[in-house]
């Protein structure tokens, strides 16, 4: 899907350059990324986010790591693997980061068998070999996803961001929304803004504006409201991990925005890439949930919201649970309940 949006990340051969999340959607800034440690701050600032652009930045951080071992003193394999663990769990919750970076790092096991130039080309061949994959995964969630909605006309909500900014294609929820649009579905969508770093606000819009669909922002508090005045068709999220059983780990207020799409009797959909899925853990109870600076709510955008000395708690995620899943999207068919049945079959077969 050409959506001619500019490139999230990008490898460049003796670094990566990273769209500046942080700065949309005022500015399109760039940050080239040298070293772990810059890598590391960009991820956990957000310059970089989304689960499945989260692995794609891990996959090329590794070629980061090693070159950085080999200039280090000590063992380069000793450093590699510190390295690596420090990127690996630069964010806790979203999958794709630990998934990318182990299997990248991978390549290069046994250390001793290859030697240097060998090393390199293994790892740019499998991060490239993931960024691809990702790519060819958005595109089938997109057609996937898209024949579960009305032909004609459709009104969808969202939460977060689950686009082309959050993954190395054309994303997950809205991979779904552009695949419906190609097809001649005129879209209605109401974006969560996405309390508090405000990601459907900032990215959603920019991506579904400039997509040239038809967006509205409203605030987290009105999805009740909405969803009661216009009957939506779908909301429609992605996911940062995904248990054994179907629960779903995604942005704060995702499990808040399932609850009222039961009770309104609207399908709610979860559109996320195999790399998602986490089979060792048996429930969403398993799933670590990142806990984010006080200053996100209590200072967001430099303004004084809330009073200094009082508790403030963050968490970036939260987890719905799979009863509340009406499907999960994935670029290997759509999954029904029973989950545990589903995603195991799912995981089994091999990619088309
Ligand atoms: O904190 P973020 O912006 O990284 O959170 C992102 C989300 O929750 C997305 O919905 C999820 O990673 C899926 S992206 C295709």
């Amino acid at each position: 899907m050409n959506l001619n949006f500019p490139p999230t990340l990008e490898w460049r051969g003796d670094h990566l350059r990273l769209l500046d999340q942080t700065k949309l959607p005022d500015e399109e800034s760039y940050l080239e990324i040298r070293n772990v440690a810059q890598l590391c701050d960009a991820i956990q600032r957000l310059v970089v986010r989304g689960a499945p652009a989260l692995g794609c930045a891990g996959a090329y951080g590794v070629i980061l790591c090693y070159r950085e071992a080999c200039r280090c003193r000590g063992l380069p394999k000793d450093t590699f693997r510190y390295l690596t663990g420090e990127l690996a769990a630069a964010r806790p919750t979203a999958v794709n980061l630990r998934w990318a970076v182990e299997r990248v790092a991978k390549r290069i096991e046994p250390f001793e068998k290859y030697d240097a130039a060998e090393r390199e080309r293994r790892l740019e061949a499998e991060a490239r070999a993931i960024h691809d994959e990702d790519r060819a995964m958005c595109e089938a969630i997109g057609r996937h996803g898209a024949e579960l909605l009305p032909q004609t006309h459709a009104t969808l909500m969202t939460h977060c961001n689950a686009g082309a900014l959050a993954t190395g294609g054309s994303g997950t929820a809205l991979a779904v929304m552009y695949a419906a649009q190609a097809a001649g579905v005129a879209l209605k969508v109401f974006a969560d803004e996405t309390r508090p770093l405000l990601q459907g606000a900032r990215l959603t819009a920019w991506e579904l504006a400039r997509a040239g669909i038809g967006v509205t922002v409203i605030c987290d508090n009105m999805a009740a409201s909405i969803m009661r005045r216009e009957k939506p068709d779908a909301a429609i999220v992605g996911a940062d991990r995904i248990a054994a059983n179907g629960d779903v780990a995604n942005k704060i207020g995702t499990y808040g925005l399932a609850i009222l799409a039961r009770h309104h009797g609207v399908p709610f959909y979860v559109a996320a890439p195999s790399s998602t899925f986490d089979p060792s853990l048996k429930s969403g109870a398993e799933i670590p949930i990142e806990e984010r600076a006080r200053a996100e709510i209590a200072r967001p955008y430099g303004a004084h919201t809330v009073p200094d000395g009082v508790d403030v708690f963050n968490p970036a995620f939260d987890v719905t649970p799979a009863e509340l899943v009406t499907a999960l999207i994935t670029e290997r068919g759509v999954l029904r309940p029973p989950y545990e049945q589903s995603i195991a079959a799912m995981m089994r077969t091999q990619p088309a």
